[in-house]
């Protein structure tokens, strides 16, 4: 397991513990955290936003063209948004901290 750490619109943080290989979409989703995902991963919707601690940037996979593309339609997006369906859970996340927007985009509606 490891520790990822949502902070909501409102700043309240939870500590989830994380099964590995899962997306941080998934782990939201499956510990009850508000956000959509509507499309499920398949980078459609951009309802997964979600902003990474500035701590932990530079620590994961740069962005695909393609998740940046979604990115840069949706609201609220800064130098650290990135999919939560895109960021996949591994040990070296260990206390990754991300904060998830008051606002989404749905492309998908
Ligand atoms: S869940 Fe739709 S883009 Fe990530």
């Amino acid at each position: 397991m490891t520790k990822v750490i949502f902070t909501d619109a409102a700043g309240a943080q939870r500590e989830i513990d994380a099964r590995d290989q899962l997306s941080l979409m998934q782990v939201a989703k499956n510990a009850g955290i508000a956000m959509e995902g509507a499309c499920e991963g398949c980078m459609a919707c951009s309802t997964c936003h979600v902003i990474v601690d500035k701590a932990w940037t530079g620590k994961l996979k740069p962005p695909s063209e393609a998740e940046q593309d979604m990115l840069d339609l949706t609201y609220g997006v800064t130098a650290q948004s990135r999919l939560g369906c895109q960021i996949v859970v591994t040990p070296e996340l260990d206390g990754l901290t991300v904060r998830v927007p008051a606002e989404t985009r749905n492309m998908m509606d």
